[in-house]
């Protein structure tokens, strides 16, 4: 399964490997991330400028060398989602592995922030309009885009549900997910029904833990 995974065109070569190298890794994505939010308790989704964390997550390049180790996919499940980093109360940080043509339910995300990345292969991502209170209709598609490997996508409550999905029939796709605060992980969320908008609460599964890091609430 991992030969599938590693599509993205890195270069080769004794330079091209200086090169990588010198790059910004998802180790310095990482520290970056936790530096901006702090060391102190809670955090709140206003307390966040997403951009800073969006900004960040572009300026890292996927390279499979830096998120191989957190590789695990289960192909019974539509996607695995895989432990990086978890910064307690402060944000989730994810390496999900999707199963070809597999995707999630529409949902929510809790009042925090979301902001993925695409490691490799693509990923079609489609955005709702929030279901109005009481109403049921199916609900309204505000937006479909292709990401491709190291687009960056973001999405809030404020602008609406979405699901996600890989479009390939054979290959498998990966992304970086990186939820702040961990609202979702630590008290659920609500997945949508798209012929009605009727939803339901979910509490969160645990994330696979790598060899080194513990899951935690993930
Ligand atoms: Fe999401």
């Amino acid at each position: 399964m991992l030969a599938s995974v590693v599509q993205l065109p890195l270069p080769q070569g004794p330079l091209c490997d200086r090169f990588i190298l010198a790059q910004y890794a998802l180790e310095d994505l990482v520290r970056d991330i936790k530096a901006y939010l702090g060391e102190s308790g809670g955090i709140d989704s206003a307390d966040v400028d997403e951009a800073h964390i969006i900004s960040l997550a572009r300026k890292y390049i996927s390279n499979p060398n830096d998120w191989l180790r957190y590789f695990y996919n289960d192909p019974s499940k539509n996607y695995t989602r895989n432990a990086i980093e978890n910064i307690n109360r402060k944000a989730n940080i994810l390496l999900l592995v999707w199963n070809p043509g597999k995707g999630s339910p529409i949902h929510d995300h809790a009042n925090a922030h979301c902001i993925m990345k695409v490691l490799a292969g693509e990923l079609t991502e489609t955005v709702y309009y929030p279901p109005q209170d009481g109403d049921n209709t199916p609900l309204e598609v505000k937006q479909q885009t292709r990401h491709q490997a190291n687009a960056v996508t973001y999405i809030s409550d404020d602008i609406g549900l979405h699901r996600v999905h890989n479009p390939s029939s054979n290959q498998v796709a990966v992304s970086l997910h990186i939820y702040t605060p961990p609202n979702a992980a630590d008290h659920g969320y609500h997945i949508f029904d798209g012929a009605t908008g009727k939803s339901s609460f979910v509490c969160q599964a645990r994330a696979h833990a790598s060899p080194e890091k513990p899951a935690g609430q993930a």
